[in-house]
C-alpha cells in the first residue's frame, strides 16, 4: 500500500514536471542581423495544455537593468506596436501559441536583450529571453603613402608605405598584409561610441632597390568576406653602375673595343661620365682624369676609335646621375703584349 503511493507521488511529480516543461517559451538564445535587414524574433509556447489559457503575449526589451516594452498581442484587444517600435515590428502570425515578431530595418541601437512573455491563467508567467546582435558591415580600403620612396644609404628609419583601414565593423574585421617584402605592420582598433570598430594597419619598410615594384597587399576579413586590394612600390633609388665591354684580352692593336656603363636607376639615369684613372707611368700625362684622345662618348658608351695601345690601360669609371644621386662604378683595364688564345671566364 506504502508502495503503491509512493509510486502515484512518483508519477504525480513527473507529471508535473512534464506540464512545466509542456509550457515552455521557445525562442532563439542568439539572434544577429546586419544594420538595414529584418530579423525575425521567434517566440512560441510549447504545447499549451488546454487547461491553461494565455492570456498576453509581451516582448519586451532589457536595457540598463529596466524593461522596455516592445509589443503586446492581447487575445481580446489585439496587436499593439510600441514606440519607438511602431513602424519596424509586427508580429508574424500572432495567436496565443505564436508570438514571433518581426523586426525590420535593424538599427545598432536594436542590440540587447529581448524578452518574450506568454502570461497565462492560471498558472502565471512563463519567459524567456535572447539576444539580439547587430553587425555592422566595414568599409576598407588602402591607401599608399603620396610622398616619394626614395632609397638612402644608412638610412635606419622605417617609413609608412601604405594604410589598410577597415572602418565601422561590428565585430571588428581582421586586417593582414600579403608580401615578399621585409617590412612590418602596426595596428591600432579605434572603438567608436556606437560600438563599432574601425581598425587601421600602417605597413612600414625601409625603402630600397629590392622593393622597388614589389606587391603589396592588403587582406581584409570581415565574417566569410574578404577584400583586397594591392599596389606596386615604386622606390626611388640612385644608379647603380656596372660597365661591360672589358673581356680581359685587350692586346696591342686590338680593333673595334668599346666600354659600356649600364645602370639600374629610378628614375633613369639621365646623365653619364666618364673618366680614366691612368696606371702609373703609362700615361701620366692623363693624371687629372681626362680621356685618351682616340675616345668618343656615345652616350653611356665609350667607343675606342684607333687600335689599342698601352696608354689605354687604367682604371675607368663611370658616373651615372639620375635626380637621387650620383653613383659610380669602374673597371680595371689593362693591355696585353699579343692576344690571348684562352678565352678568359
Ligand atoms: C529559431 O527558432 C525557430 C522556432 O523555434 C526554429 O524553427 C529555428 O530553426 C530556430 N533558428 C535557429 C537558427 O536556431
Ligand atoms: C544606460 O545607462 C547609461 C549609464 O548608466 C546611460 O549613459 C545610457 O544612456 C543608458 N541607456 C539607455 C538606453 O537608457
Ligand atoms: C546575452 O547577453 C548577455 C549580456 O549582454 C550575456 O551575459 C549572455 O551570456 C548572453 N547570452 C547568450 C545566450 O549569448
Ligand atoms: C558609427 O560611428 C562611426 C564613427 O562615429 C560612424 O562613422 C559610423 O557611420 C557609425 N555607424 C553607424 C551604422 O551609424
Ligand atoms: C688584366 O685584367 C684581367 C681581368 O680583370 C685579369 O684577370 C688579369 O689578371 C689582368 N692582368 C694583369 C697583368 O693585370
Ligand atoms: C687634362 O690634361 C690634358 C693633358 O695634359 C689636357 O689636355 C686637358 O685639358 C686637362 N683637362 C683638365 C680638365 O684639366
Ligand atoms: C645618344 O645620344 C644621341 C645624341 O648624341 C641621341 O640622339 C640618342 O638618343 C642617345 N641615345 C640614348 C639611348 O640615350
Amino acid at each position: 500500500m506504502s508502495d503503491f503511493s509512493f509510486s502515484s507521488s512518483f508519477l504525480l511529480f513527473l507529471f508535473l514536471i512534464a506540464g512545466l516543461w509542456a509550457q515552455m517559451v521557445l525562442v532563439n538564445d542568439t539572434v544577429s542581423g546586419f544594420i538595414g535587414t529584418n530579423v525575425i524574433l521567434h517566440c512560441s509556447m510549447t504545447n499549451p495544455s488546454p487547461s491553461v489559457k494565455i492570456t498576453q503575449v509581451t516582448w519586451q526589451k532589457a536595457t540598463n537593468g529596466s524593461k522596455q516594452n516592445v509589443a503586446i498581442f492581447n487575445p481580446n484587444m489585439g496587436v499593439s506596436i510600441l514606440a519607438p517600435y511602431k513602424e519596424r515590428v509586427t508580429f508574424r502570425d500572432p495567436s496565443t501559441k505564436d508570438g514571433t515578431i518581426q523586426l525590420s530595418r535593424l538599427e545598432l541601437d536594436d542590440e540587447g536583450v529581448y524578452i518574450c512573455e506568454f502570461a497565462t491563467f492560471p498558472t502565471g508567467n512563463r519567459e524567456n529571453q535572447l539576444n539580439l546582435t547587430v553587425l555592422a558591415k566595414p568599409t576598407n580600403q588602402m591607401v599608399r603613402t603620396t610622398s616619394p620612396l626614395i632609397a638612402r644609404a644608412g638610412m635606419t628609419e622605417k617609413i609608412v608605405v601604405a594604410t589598410c583601414t577597415s572602418s565601422n565593423g561590428k565585430p571588428p574585421s581582421t586586417v593582414t598584409w600579403d608580401t615578399k617584402l621585409k617590412g612590418e605592420a602596426e595596428y591600432q582598433e579605434i572603438r567608436n561610441n556606437n560600438g563599432t570598430i574601425t581598425v587601421i594597419s600602417r605597413y612600414r619598410l625601409l625603402p630600397s632597390r629590392e622593393a622597388h615594384r614589389q606587391q603589396l597587399m592588403c587582406v581584409v576579413n570581415y565574417q566569410l568576406d574578404r577584400f583586397t586590394d594591392s599596389m606596386t612600390l615604386n622606390v626611388l633609388y640612385e644608379p647603380e653602375v656596372r660597365i661591360d665591354g672589358f673581356d680581359g684580352n685587350w692586346y696591342l692593336n686590338r680593333k673595334d673595343v668599346k666600354l659600356t656603363c649600364t645602370s639600374d636607376a629610378n628614375p633613369p639615369a639621365t646623365q653619364y661620365q666618364w673618366k680614366l684613372v691612368p696606371q702609373t707611368k703609362m700615361g701620366m700625362d692623363r693624371m687629372n682624369g681626362s680621356l685618351p684622345d682616340n675616345v668618343e662618348v656615345q652616350n653611356s658608351t665609350l667607343l675606342f676609335k684607333g687600335p689599342v695601345m698601352y696608354n689605354l690601360a687604367g682604371t675607368y669609371v663611370c658616373e651615372a646621375t639620375n635626380t637621387i644621386g650620383t653613383r659610380s662604378g669602374l673597371v680595371e683595364v689593362n693591355v696585353t703584349g699579343r692576344k690571348l688564345s684562352l678565352p678568359l671566364p
